[in-house]
């Protein structure tokens, strides 16, 4: 439960579509007090400090992106804890898992407190962190805190956050309780791959450099070590049929895995558009990767949505691959690119809620959060699905200055954002006033 610190001006949102879990959206009135959702109905009586007229629009829980690299510190010129948080803002994202690959690496107590004292001082919405995993610190990525799991880069990663062999995964899967969330690719196929495929610079070729048996094999490496201790495991941006499929015969209770809208909605012909725009680790994949990816999440093999938001500045991607770096910024348009989805008839508003907000508190232990219900917290967006709007680069506020979705008519875009009970954004304006809290993450819930 996060009681704000001093006493927050109650809210009545009337008449908007309500996405309440387990039931059809109803339309009806949503009340506020102290930073907490205190009546859910229809018609409420009572007045209260501000009342938002939200006739026409819906009401959903906050985003919790659960994957984010906000730069912070260190690569300061790309993003940081400020800009990506307005961004969130905007995005309708209420909270946030930041990825430990900043500089310094976030390996320590010390530099994953140094973190949460920088997102106090700067964030605009809710924030947790990684504790990543190096070779030599076991016994600190199991006692740092507070870190929402521990971060295992597999592959596609260079330094001490690299652990690509058995024998060095095997200890961190046989020690400890904490949730290991990987990023499942097979270092030693990339390596070699990269070898075959040297002197090739367009970057189409990124994705069969990486290719699809890359993200499985690593993929099959973590489950049988996961299998092998009981270990929570959580496969970050899965990318591949493959994937999907092996997880459809074999998923343990104890293991989750994300979708980024990117790998859902983007594939390899973005290459032809948008170049070295469209290189990120794990690459897009095909179309049929695409079509089994969203399959995947209808079945509940893939439980929820991540956007591995990455910004590099344009300057960077400019470079000619393979110097071009892997990434691409997400926050923004995560919603709404869902929500067109839905309006498409590929999901429902609720599954966007499910997949964006309620199955990432359930995954991550995150208490009071993710749901319209009564004592939880007021981490809302009212969103508008009437409106269409393109993606515009001169619109957004992630500091990288760029989309891959550039030009996508969208729609459900957030038109009023709550963090904790305070109005963080506003019709195109955010409120750099409001602070989020450090989440907190209990370890006995877990996925459903
Ligand atoms: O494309 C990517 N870029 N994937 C990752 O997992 C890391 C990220 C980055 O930090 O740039």
């Amino acid at each position: 439960m996060n009681l704000p610190t001093s006493p927050t001006p109650s809210l009545l949102i009337r008449g908007a579509h309500l996405v309440l879990p387990d039931q059809e959206p109803m339309q009806g009135d949503l009340r506020v007090e102290q930073g907490q959702i205190v009546e859910i109905g229809s018609e409420l009586s009572g007045g209260a400090d501000r009342v938002i007229e939200a006739t026409g629009l819906w009401l959903l829980p906050g985003v919790i992106d659960p994957q984010v690299h906000f730069r912070e510190p260190g690569l300061e010129h790309k993003e940081d804890l400020r800009t990506a948080s307005h961004a969130c803002a905007k995005g309708g994202v209420t909270s946030f898992l930041e990825m430990p690959n900043t500089r310094p690496l976030t390996t320590t107590q010390a530099l994953l407190q140094d973190k949460l004292d920088r997102a106090a001082q700067k964030c605009v919405v809710n924030y947790g962190f990684f504790i990543g995993a190096t070779v030599d610190n076991l016994m600190e990525v199991n006692t740092a805190a507070p870190a929402c799991g521990i971060k295992i880069f597999m592959g596609s990663m260079s330094g001490p956050l690299l652990i690509d062999d058995e024998s060095a995964l095997e200890p961190i899967f046989a020690t400890g309780t904490r949730l290991i969330a990987v990023h499942a690719e097979n270092q030693a196929r990339i390596r070699a791959r990269r070898e075959a495929f040297a002197g090739r610079t367009e970057p189409a070729v990124h994705s069969q450099i990486q290719d699809n048996q890359a993200a499985l094999e690593a993929t099959q490496l973590a489950l049988k070590l996961s299998k092998k201790y009981q270990r929570r495991l959580h496969i970050l941006h899965l990318s591949t049929a493959e994937e999907v499929e092996l997880l459809r015969q074999d998923k343990p209770a104890w293991v989750t895995a994300e979708v980024t809208p990117q790998h859902l909605l983007l594939n390899t012909s973005a290459y032809e558009r948008i170049g070295t725009l469209a290189q990120m680790n794990p690459p897009l994949r095909s179309e049929h990767d695409n079509a089994v990816l969203w399959q995947g999440l209808q079945e509940g093999i893939l439980n929820f949505i991540a956007t591995d938001h990455a910004p590099h500045t344009l300057e960077e991607k400019a470079k000619t691959y393979p110097d071009s770096p892997s990434g691409m910024p997400g926050v923004e348009t995560s919603l709404p690119l869902m929500l067109t989805a839905a309006q498409q008839g590929r999901c429902s508003v609720s599954q966007v809620a499910t997949w964006m907000s309620t199955n990432v508190a359930a995954a991550y232990g995150i208490a009071n959060k993710g749901k319209l219900a009564v004592g939880y917290d007021a981490d809302l967006v009212l969103v508008d699905l009437d409106q269409v709007k393109p993606v515009k680069r001169e619109d957004l506020l992630t500091k990288s200055g760029w989309s891959p979705f550039e030009g996508w008519p969208l729609t459900g875009w957030p038109v009023i954002t709550i963090v904790g009970g305070q109005v963080v954004y506003e019709h195109g304006k955010v409120n750099s006033e409001v602070r989020g809290q450090a989440l907190r993450f209990s370890p006995q819930l877990l996925a459903d």
